[in-house]
């Protein structure tokens, strides 16, 4: 990933080297910090991540009232689980609305309508003749809207969870038209998925099938969940008979691994998981360290929301720090596109 970051491409300069947008939908749960904010706060060690909250992309499945309610509380989140505003930047997506929009409509200019409605997340959204007769054209400008988000900045490379590949691509390929009929403006985006291969960091439900995910909430840990909500959830949690490590034991391992750096934690993970393999009952004692860890964890992301929370001044210069450079190269990159089609 160090090769070529700030150098050229086609002609024109990257503006951020790690950029990636976070709809605000609330309720993270431990999947959320496991799967993505984790990767960020790691970034933040080499690069200087530049994350949005996109509170305009979330209006095309929420209400402004919630969105209202959410955006905030993700930006809490993001700081509350370790994103440091010293060595990375958060802004508003709706702070930039102007430049974005303008940027969606003169980028549209190079989209045919049978190409947007392939681009797989519609075509799954568009799916019966009923969706196809409610949707808004609003969700078939969010791919587009998500493209400007990306060129505005000039980012180099994008976290992103694999359903939202397909996005990049399409972002690729808007800027390589753009730049192929009207001159160098965009150099190429591209998507850094962080989690190759199916596995250790997909983090289950922990009941039932699939991923962990606010939508089965019985099976999720909430990062609003109180120790003894956890202590419940994680004791219903499916794990496997003595002798039979199940896809459920690996995730829960997984989770109390994921959340802790100490290492005496991680051996005694590994063990338990090891003796329940060659047949020991010790579920019981590995569902306790798991809890435990998680509730740790959680004490701590709870202690430091409080205290940002606290300080209502924070939030708010955070973002303004945050808008200012990321305004700047949208406001540049909005004159490049009018200056190429002399408007
Ligand atoms: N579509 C992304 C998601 O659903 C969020 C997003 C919007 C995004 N704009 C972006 C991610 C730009 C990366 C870059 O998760």
């Amino acid at each position: 990933m160090a090769t070529g970051i700030g150098g050229g491409n086609d002609g024109v300069d990257y503006g951020v080297e790690v950029f990636t947008g976070i709809r605000p939908t609330g309720d993270l749960t431990v999947a959320n910090h496991l799967g993505s904010v984790n990767e960020i706060v790691a970034l933040q060690e080499n690069f200087r991540p530049v994350v949005f909250v996109a509170d305009v992309h979330a209006l095309t499945d929420q209400d402004p009232e919630t969105v209202a309610k959410h955006r905030l509380e993700v930006v809490k989140d993001y700081l509350a689980l370790g994103v440091d505003p010293e060595g990375a930047s958060i802004f508003m997506q709706s702070d930039l609305l102007g430049e974005l929009s303008a940027m969606t409509l003169l980028l549209s200019r190079e989209l045919t309508l049978s190409e947007l409605t392939g681009v797989p997340t519609l075509k799954d959204k568009l799916g019966d003749d009923e969706n196809q007769l409610s949707a808004r054209v609003f969700l078939g400008m969010y791919p587009v809207l998500m493209a400007s988000d990306i060129l505005a900045q000039r980012a180099q490379f994008v976290p992103v969870g694999r359903d939202q590949i397909a996005h990049i691509e399409l972002t690729r390929r808007l800027a390589e038209k753009f730049n192929t009929r009207n001159g160098a403006t965009f150099p190429m985006p591209e998507a850094y998925v962080a989690d190759e291969g199916e596995g250790p960091l997909t983090v289950l439900s922990l009941r039932g099938k699939g991923k962990m995910s606010k939508s089965k909430p019985e099976g999720a840990l909430f990062l609003a969940d109180s120790p003894d909500v956890v202590r419940d959830k994680v004791n219903r949690a499916q794990t496997g008979f003595p002798g039979e490590v199940t896809p459920h034991i690996e995730s829960l391992a997984q989770i109390a691994k994921g959340l802790s750096d100490d290492e005496a934690t991680h051996q005694k993970v590994d063990d338990l998981v090891a003796e329940h393999a060659v047949g020991e009952a010790v579920m019981g004692k590995f569902k306790g360290v798991v809890t435990d860890v998680v509730n740790d964890f959680l004490e701590g992301y709870h202690d430091r929301k409080q205290s940002i929370a606290s300080d209502p001044h924070f939030i708010t210069d955070v973002l303004a720090e945050g808008r200012r450079p990321a305004q700047q190269r949208a406001r540049a990159t909005l004159e490049a596109m009018r200056a190429k089609l002399n408007i």
